[in-house]
């Protein structure tokens, strides 16, 4: 077996064995296959695509290259998001659903690209710790039901390597390799309840609801096949998520959300994601776990979870810093607002800082923007619909106003629960 006669099967687009789809994973992570094939292998997958099978082995080979959690409890959920500007929905969803007695034990990531990262953002909670060990990590989850950091162990290093070489290759946005990367990570990390909310639009990784549906139906079938729970919620990103983009502006508005003051698409967001975790966890119904949700996110059960969650990882909630420098962009125009370009939005948040270009960037965790309004909302000329909140790095108004598209006609509201899939 040799990794040309392997990129030449694939280009004539014959289906690959398991045998020889681990000895490109194996190959490629001993340094045998170089970057330059791995490369010419993947932009093959990315043109033709994988079949169902093979990227089920694929995820298989990916999940066996590390490391596979055992945390020692049963139905641990998990939830992944695709990525969005605006999207704190994990630092809302977490402690609502501890605090229903589901055990959330997750890793999450840092923000690449025009989209955060929830680990930034929690950095935003002064000492609140990002890593530690097992068996503290254990302790935690065991004791008050929740905990999450950056990353545990060697945990899918075919992954790594892989999505590092794909972000500089253009073959992120392939169906096969987004459904092997995330469910082998998934798998990886030992929750037998599995909700994705995969993003569609502007802003998000996969812009094409064909493409979305495509992708769903592949990660819950891969879900299934390892005996987890796993449902798939399409989610719009045309739009920011909330109102506030930036990591401290964020966490500012996850926590009026667990206080039940949070804005209704990230609420309603948060008690589907929430219902549909609590319901496989629990074993109940999803209207009774939509009760219980709601229950807890207006009782302040969720927000005092919050609060215990921040405390045993050190961090002190009431430590949030925002940038001294405030500047309040108005319309140029009225009308109603047809579009916010949620990508615009996310590049404009990271050129003040909020965000990376490249892995090493240092980011400010003060900046960023909290908009005044949503797609479908009326404005008069000379109304606020943004503040933009700075310290060295500056916007100018003009780069804010093109990000929207104001019109005399009244725009359908987008729907933000595009379909569940599972
Ligand atoms: N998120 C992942 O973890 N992997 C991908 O390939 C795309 C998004």
């Amino acid at each position: 077996m040799n990794i040309l006669d392997i990129i030449d099967k694939k280009e004539k687009n014959e289906k690959l064995t398991k045998k020889e789809l681990q000895y490109v994973i194996d190959n490629y992570l001993n340094g045998t296959i170089k970057d330059y094939q791995m490369s010419a292998f993947l932009t093959e997958i990315d043109l033709l695509g994988l079949s169902d099978e093979e990227t089920i082995d694929l995820t298989d080979i990916m999940l066996h290259s590390g490391k596979i959690l055992n945390l020692g409890f049963d139905n641990i959920a998990d939830k992944h998001s695709t990525g969005g500007v605006g999207d704190k929905t994990t630092i809302v969803l977490a402690p609502l659903v501890a605090s229903l007695g589901v055990k959330i034990a997750k890793m999450s990531g840092r923000g690449l690209g025009h989209t955060g990262g929830t680990i930034d953002k929690l950095e935003a909670i002064k000492g609140f710790q990002t890593s530690m060990s097992l068996d503290k990590f254990k302790n935690q989850v065991n004791q008050i039901g929740i905990a999450l950091v950056g990353s545990m162990g060697n945990l899918v290093p075919a992954d790594k390597k892989i999505y590092a070489l794909r972000d500089v290759t253009g073959t992120v946005d392939s169906v096969p390799l987004i459904a092997s990367s995330i469910m082998s990570k998934k798998l990886a990390s030992g929750a037998s309840n599995i909700v994705i909310d995969l993003k569609v639009g502007s802003g998000a990784l996969v812009n094409d609801l064909t493409d979305a549906k495509k992708l769903a139906h592949l990660m819950v079938k891969i879900g299934q096949k390892n005996n987890k729970k796993t449902a798939c919620v399409l989610t719009n990103m045309d739009e920011p998520l909330g109102y506030a983009v930036g990591n401290s502006l964020e966490v500012i508005e996850a926590i009026n959300t667990l206080k039940g003051n949070g804005p209704k698409d990230l609420t309603n967001l948060v008690i589907k994601l929430a219902s549909l975790m609590t319901s496989a966890s629990l074993n109940i119904a999803e209207k009774e776990a939509e009760e219980k949700v709601k229950e807890n996110l207006y009782n302040g059960k969720a927000y005092q979870k919050m609060l215990e969650w921040v405390k045993a990882q050190g961090g002190d909630i009431n430590s949030i810093q925002i940038a001294d420098n405030k500047k309040i962009i108005t319309s140029d125009k009225e009308g109603y607002i047809n579009k916010i370009d949620a990508l615009e939005i996310g590049k404009l948040a990271r050129k003040l800082g909020a965000g990376r270009l490249n892995k090493d960037d240092q980011i400010d965790l003060t900046v960023g923007i909290v908009l005044k309004h949503k797609v479908g909302d009326y404005v008069e000329k000379d109304e606020p619909l943004a503040e933009i909140y700075y310290n060295s790095k500056q916007i100018t108004n003009q780069e804010l106003l093109s990000c929207y598209n104001i019109t005399k006609e009244k725009p359908k509201t987008p729907k933000l629960i595009i379909d569940i899939i599972k």
